[in-house]
């Protein structure tokens, strides 16, 4: 079916306005942004809806604005008769969208690109940095009353300064905490990326290109994983992969929780092959493995990456512009497809 891009006649709601339907809460500026511009129904409760819901907002809505943990799937661009005719992502993933359900159904699919890349740098840092340096262990104990007092061999971590750190996937993401690393940190970076990196990027983090995740993994003290979740990169990181680190190893996951077979990964740090992991995103949100959360060798953040309001605003001013240029009948800025 053709696309909607360059047809601004919309359907109108009781305004005369576009219908636009929100999955989750949204920071208020945007809400009100939202509210000024269309005839919008907003989720005051940040409840999580059925799918039914969703295919009921397709017969409804123009527009549907779900988030990077919201499905949307086949069903809903099944809806009939379907009124929406984009679906503005808020957040960069879009691995919960139905592309091929909506691309066969003429729904354009944006999401918000660019404006999260610092925070989620920031936060993929931290996690390097928390993970090497025992920093949640040394929380727990401390808040635990356990602390003895200063000693010489108390908590050792792992010294970052000179560490060779491995990022997987060198996109917007991959290169801010590559810059970070090797700038900030002192740390070697090597890379792997499925196409040409941006050089700039990579002279600004002397980055060195491995042949293959193989040879990465086996060649890093640690490894941080920045590749968004599709076919080829799902439980990429699998107990094969992680008996390739080396002993003691840090494995950090700030990017998507279906990267990593999780319970894999609890074998290795249980077994203490892998000395310490930072993980900011799960296989199954907002469930976290028990056996994740019983050992003290992994930092556990509630996917916290672009949790900034300066970004989580950003974010929601990609969505605004994305619709707005539709309904306008112009190519959304940040199309997916
Ligand atoms: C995204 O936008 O994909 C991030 O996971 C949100 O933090």
């Amino acid at each position: 079916m053709a696309s909607n891009v360059g047809e601004p006649n919309v359907n109108r709601g009781a305004a005369g306005r576009p219908r636009v339907f929100v999955v989750r809460t949204l920071p208020s500026p945007i809400e009100a942004a939202l509210r000024e511009r269309y005839d919008v129904e907003l989720n005051a409760t940040d409840e999580t809806y059925p799918t039914d819901r969703l295919i009921d907002a397709a017969r409804h809505f123009d527009a549907i604005v779900p988030t990077v943990v919201d499905d949307v799937p086949a069903d809903v661009f099944a809806a009939q008769p379907l009124r929406t005719r984009i679906i503005a992502n808020y957040g960069v993933g879009f691995d919960r969208i139905d592309l091929s359900a909506a691309r066969a159904n003429g729904v354009v699919v944006t999401n918000t690109p660019g404006v999260l890349t610092e925070d989620t740098a920031d936060l993929a840092m931290m996690l390097i940095l928390a993970a090497a340096r025992r920093a949640s262990e040394g929380e727990r104990q401390l808040r635990a009353g356990q602390w003895l007092g200063w000693r010489p061999t108390h908590m050792l971590g792992t010294r970052v300064n000179g560490a060779t750190l491995g990022i997987v996937g060198f996109g917007r993401i991959g290169a801010a905490v590559a810059r970070r690393a090797h700038r900030g940190f002192g740390m070697r970076v090597l890379f792997v990326n499925p196409s040409a990196p941006d050089p700039v990027a990579v002279a600004d983090a002397r980055a060195e290109q491995s042949a293959s995740l193989d040879e990465l993994l086996g060649a890093c003290d640690v490894v941080s994983l920045h590749a968004p979740a599709r076919e080829g990169t799902r439980g990429m990181i699998d107990a094969r992969r992680l008996e390739l680190m080396r002993p003691g190893a840090i494995l950090v996951n700030a990017a998507r929780g279906d990267l990593v077979d999780e319970s894999a990964l609890a074998d290795a740090l249980e077994r203490g092959t892998l000395g310490a992991a930072g993980l900011d995103v799960f296989e199954r949100e907002p469930a976290v493995s028990p056996r994740l959360l019983a050992l003290n060798n992994v930092i556990l953040l509630p996917h916290l990456g672009s949790a900034t309001t300066a970004s989580r605003v950003a974010m929601g001013k990609r969505v605004l512009a994305n619709l707005e240029a539709l309904f306008q009948g112009l190519p959304p800025p940040d199309r997916v497809i």
